[in-house]
């Protein structure tokens, strides 16, 4: 178990998170490093090694440092980025160009630029326009570039609106009306400087039902075969993103084999009864690799008890290292990680220190008696919570701690004042 309670005291990956949050200062993310190799190793067991010819693509939105990175390249996991931040980062960790695939919805041509230069994997193509642009840049530089496009299968996933993705209506991929896409397809087969390998869907995060997979898996395939008829074309790549739900509070999380294990059927008997080679099949999972790997460290400071109505806890964080309840309303658990074994015997709600009323945490949590200087951890924040971070109210960002059997190591040190500053200028007409 990566969390334990010894003397009391919450314990993450080894490390007593009090002493953790001693050492390193509130707010602190904690990411457990044995955690992320689990899930790594689950991915190996029940799909890279399962199935020939698949691949992982971890998702770097989720949470992309260098850190990050040197340990996907470690285990062999190539990384999804939609930046050239992203992009940036990853080159500056070291990691293989030609593992780094490059999704988003509008790549800026200095970005297109900067990957090829690289030497990446390949281009996750979003728009028709895009294959214009990556067809001109590579013209320009001499250079290919290898795609696959993303199509918008039009399948509706359960999830909060704003991280569902394969809708028609959306603003990701491309959809799949004939004279739109096939148009396309024949386009990048003919260009001498695009080397077109598949398809590519997302159709949104954080899902406990595999239908939604199911349904573009179906989808997909038929194009495939169309693509075979249509342009005798043999695709070599197949997407199948990411999206694979986690436990924040009481979902019961499904593993990888519940999503790949029906797909990987759909896919092997339609290669099968259309007896040509499978394709490579690749997944880009993000929130199912760190989220559970990782907890918030916070310092309870002010109390408010508003009389019959409820209880404030405030903590010296919030919405600017968690923006996940402000935004999607998600709901997490948490303790107070100095009295985690004793009786919860207190309702609170615990609120951000930020000048707004919806930067709340947790509602209508049950705790032990909270006191100004106890350490609260909330669970299941790896995913989206330090890469969503903001300065909002001129907070700085956290620092990041790397945790395994009891160790520590800092990844990402704590935003100074003067970091917050360092681009600001006072013009001449102010001086
Ligand atoms: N691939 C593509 C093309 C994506 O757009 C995403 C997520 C992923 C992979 C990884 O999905 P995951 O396995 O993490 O669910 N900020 C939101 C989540 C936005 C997800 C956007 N795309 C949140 O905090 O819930």
């Amino acid at each position: 178990m990566i969390r334990q309670i010894k003397n009391s005291e919450l314990y993450f990956d080894g490390c007593s998170t009090v002493e953790l949050a001693k050492k390193y200062g509130t707010p602190l993310y904690v990411l457990s490093e044995t955690d992320i190799v689990s899930r790594f190793r689950e991915l190996r067991e029940g799909f890279t090694q399962k199935y020939e010819n698949t691949r992982v693509a971890y998702a770097a939105k989720a949470f992309g440092t260098m850190a990050m990175f040197r340990l996907c390249q470690r285990e062999g996991i190539c990384i999804d980025v939609v930046s050239a931040g992203e992009l940036y980062t990853a080159i500056k960790a070291g990691f293989p160009p030609e593992m780094i695939e490059f999704n988003g919805n509008n790549k800026l041509p200095y970005e297109i630029e900067m990957a090829l230069g690289y030497g990446i994997g390949r281009f996750i193509v979003d728009g028709l326009c895009e294959t214009d642009l990556i067809e001109a840049i590579c013209k320009e530089k001499g250079k290919t570039a290898s795609i696959l496009f993303r199509i918008t299968p039009g399948v509706k996933s359960d999830s909060h609106d704003y991280i569902v993705t394969g809708k028609k209506d959306s603003k990701f991929g491309i959809p799949l009306d004939e004279d739109v896409l096939y148009p396309q397809i024949k386009k990048a087969i003919e260009s001498e400087y695009i080397n077109f390998l598949g398809f590519h869907f997302h159709v949104g995060s954080q899902l406990h039902d595999n239908s939604s997979h199911l349904q573009a898996v179906e989808t997909i395939l038929e194009h495939t075969g169309e693509v075979k008829r249509r342009f005798d074309y043999d695709i070599k790549e197949l997407n199948i993103g990411g999206g694979f739900g986690v436990k924040y509070t009481n979902e019961d999380r499904k593993s990888f084999s519940y999503f790949l294990d029906p797909a990987m059927e759909m896919i092997e008997s339609y290669f099968k009864k259309l007896g040509i080679k499978r394709p490579e099949i690749v997944i880009e999972p993000g929130r199912s690799i760190v989220a559970e790997a990782g907890i918030s460290l916070y310092t309870i400071g002010s109390i408010k008890e508003i009389k019959d109505i409820r209880k404030y806890v405030s903590v010296d964080g919030g919405m600017t290292d968690n923006i996940r309840p402000a935004l999607y309303q998600a709901v997490y658990d948490g303790v107070i990680a100095n009295k985690a074994d004793q009786e919860k015997t207190e309702k609170v709600t615990i609120c951000g220190k930020c000048c707004e009323s919806g930067d709340i945490l947790i509602r209508d949590i049950d705790i032990a008696n909270p006191q100004a200087g106890d350490i609260f951890a909330v669970f299941s924040t790896g995913a989206y919570g330090y890469s969503m971070a903001s300065n909002y109210n001129k907070n700085p960002i956290p620092a990041v701690v790397l945790v395994k059997e009891g160790r520590s190591e800092l990844i990402v040190k704590r935003q100074s004042f003067d970091d917050m500053i360092q681009n600001e200028i006072i013009p001449e007409s102010l001086r």
